[in-house]
């Protein structure tokens, strides 16, 4: 065989979203699309701006002489620019260029960053739940994710961190807003996260890099704002994408900014570009590097994911189906509830799920995210497809 025992271990265990995804499309293709309410995979439904759309057309018609060519590793010295002004708005100190390396998509500029700085056995830790790929990305590069239990609101549990922290710690990954439960963490908490990692690094001698994944960064409600790392911990780099802000997942254009308050924010980015090219991405796309370089600061209205929150709680409230809240993103964490009909294990997430879906409703098991007894619904699917789901939701409830 093949295949790699551990690579065969990693599919049967992992993908779940994936294959929910998967099963979906053939469930709309034998009960009709009206009829299946897919709540699997967060694959962004609104159109990008039209200004890419333009762009695109653009590029398509007047390609100018060497625009699909090899560049350097980093990317465009523009794109590079941009990105360091968005992101120098975005965290509040000044970045300039040269910290930027452009990625292929969020995942492939974590994959890089995390290369860059992994020696075999070690840790990356994590606060739960999580998004699930992050494990993978870790053992790509020979790391072990340790996922450390949020507090009860879903908030990080600093003091957990810290006590987790050994001199095998490598990384810590934040990600706010959080994929699976929207929560947002305020500019207080990371301070005294920058506090907590000073003492551990004086513990144990080593500085943790604190990788801030924020492809949701702009989607937020209620007027909120996600705090910057920057300001409270040198050592930090953040990683993002266009994915879900102009909803532009398959194209995968992404990036990562190091901190230039690092005290080896040259070796780092060095690294990141050197692993850039050895993973075989070698650069980011090209034309979508040019198309990001106009357009990252497009407005998006995202006031429709927030009619589709009010109205999928609504839906659940009736259903009597408990949630957390969020703050931004598009996903909906949502506990297993008690079994009235049913037996077995009370909060056996997976079963619930297949519940859900007897009742053609998709919904991820919350323990592939490290939170067993919960699930995710993403709610970035048309409001048609979340009214039709309301007597779906009750009907498993009532049943289970
Ligand atoms: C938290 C988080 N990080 C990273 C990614 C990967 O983003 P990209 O498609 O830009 O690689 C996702 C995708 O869903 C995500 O939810």
């Amino acid at each position: 065989m093949p295949v790699a025992t551990h690579i065969t271990e990693a599919m049967s265990s992992s993908s779940f979203i994936r294959r929910m995804f998967e099963e979906g499309l053939m469930m709309k293709s034998r009960f009709g699309a009206d009829n299946v309410y897919d709540f699997s995979i967060g694959n962004p439904d609104l159109e990008p701006p039209a200004k890419v759309a333009r762009m695109l057309a653009a590029e398509g018609a007047e390609a100018k002489p060497g625009s699909h060519g090899y560049m350097p590793n980093a990317g465009y010295p523009e794109t590079r620019a941009a990105m360091a002004k968005k992101v120098s708005g975005e965290q509040g100190v000044e970045i300039d260029a040269g910290r930027v390396v452009m990625g292929v998509g969020a995942a492939g500029a974590m994959n890089a960053v995390l290369k860059a700085v992994l020696s075999h056995g070690d840790e990356v830790l994590v606060s739960a739940p999580f998004f699930p790929e992050y494990a993978h990305y870790a053992r790509n590069h020979g790391g072990i994710l340790r996922s450390i239990p949020a507090k009860e609101d879903f908030s990080l549990d600093v003091a957990a961190i810290e006590a987790a922290i050994s001199s095998k710690t490598a990384a810590l990954i934040i990600n706010s807003p959080n994929n699976p439960t929207g929560k947002i963490y305020p500019a207080e908490l990371l301070a005294e996260l920058g506090a907590a990692l000073t003492r551990a690094k004086a513990r144990t001698g080593r500085a943790v890099l604190v990788i801030a994944d924020e492809p949701y960064r702009e989607i937020v409600y209620d007027n909120r704002k996600v705090a910057p790392i920057f300001p409270v911990w040198p050592d930090s780099v953040v990683v993002s994408s266009f994915a879900k802000n102009l909803s532009l997942p398959g194209e995968r254009i992404g990036y990562v900014v190091v901190n230039p308050a690092s005290s080896w924010a040259q070796e780092l980015t060095d690294a990141v570009i050197f692993c850039t090219r050895v993973l075989g991405y070698v650069n980011a796309p090209a034309t979508f590097q040019r198309i990001v370089a106009e357009c990252w600061n497009e407005k998006v209205d995202y006031s429709s994911y927030l009619k589709r929150r009010n109205l999928l709680t609504g839906i659940l409230d009736e259903a009597g189906i408990e949630y957390s809240v969020p703050e931004g993103a598009f996903y909906l964490f949502c506990k297993v509830p008690e079994r009235r009909v049913t037996s077995g294990n009370p909060a056996d997430d997976a079963a619930f799920c297949d519940h859900l879906k007897a009742n053609h409703v998709l919904g991820v098991p919350g323990k592939g995210f490290g939170k067993p007894g919960w699930f995710r619904l993403a709610y970035c699917v048309s409001e048609k497809t979340i009214t039709l789901s309301r007597e779906a939701f009750k009907k498993a409830r009532i049943e289970w």
